[in-house]
């Protein structure tokens, strides 16, 4: 029998929202980890498009990029492959806020202050969730203090089957390094310590975790008599 196979959106990196032609808000993100989880996404056979703001990495072997720049851009992107995909995971770190205006000229330097007034940018994660059919959607979040209690009011906000949390707080883990330490909530309150490690390694394993629920809700969708399904062992 040939299957095909899973489909897997994944986005990365940081956004940019330009206020005039050479200046804009954006973060420190690298795109390291989405890079890393697309790369791992193909390696075990899925199908990889992989959406990213202005990152250095180059395409992993086997995945499609498309690169975009802001965060109406992103959106588009993920729209436009959200319906095809199986699993979603919004790894972007996406500017919250966007200028509310543009100027075609860059703007004159000035002695003084200036103010620019900020709009928030569309949650892409929470647009596109609210419409899922059959997707499994991933969130990630940043978090400073309480973790646990931020990432499940996150999760249930977004809709999220899964939640991959870190802390960014500390030296040396999260946004531009090559190590991280995660939690990961999972679909029944189930939750995991990952790392610290190589990011690639933790996509490795987040990937692996992915698969287990996909292979789950396939066999549950094959087998119509189903019966309650047990906790997913993390
Ligand atoms: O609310 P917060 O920005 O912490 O949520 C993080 C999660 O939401 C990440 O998965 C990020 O990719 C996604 N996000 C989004 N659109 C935004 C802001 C965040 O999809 N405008």
């Amino acid at each position: 029998m040939i299957t095909s196979p899973i489909r897997c959106l994944v986005s990365a990196g940081p956004t940019r929202e330009f206020f005039d032609p050479v200046r804009f808000l954006s973060n420190p993100s690298s795109g390291k980890t989405g890079f890393a989880l697309a790369e791992a996404a193909a390696a075990i056979g899925w199908q990889v498009d992989l959406v990213s703001g202005p990152s250095a990495l180059t395409a992993p072997s086997g995945v499609a990029l498309h690169r975009v720049e802001s965060g109406q851009e992103m959106l588009r992107a993920i729209e436009a492959h959200f319906d095809d995909c199986d699993i979603l995971i919004m790894s972007a770190a996406v500017t919250d806020y966007r200028p509310r205006s543009y100027s075609e000229s860059k703007l004159k330097k000035s002695s003084g202050v200036i103010t620019v007034d900020l709009e928030p940018v569309p949650d892409i994660l929470q647009t596109v969730a609210a419409r899922k059919t059959r997707q499994i959607v991933v969130g990630f979040a940043a978090e400073t203090g309480d973790i646990e209690k931020g990432a499940l009011a996150k999760m249930r906000a977004k809709q999220c089957d899964f939640l991959v949390a870190n802390r960014v707080d500390r030296a040396g883990v999260g946004f531009d390094a090559d190590t991280n330490t995660v939690i990961l909530f999972g679909p029944g309150d189930e939750m995991e310590k990952l790392g610290p490690a190589d990011k690639s390694d933790l996509a490795r394993i987040l990937i692996s975790r992915f698969a287990r629920l996909i292979e789950r809700q396939k066999t549950r969708g094959a087998n119509s008599a189903a019966e309650p399904s047990p906790p997913l062992i993390l």
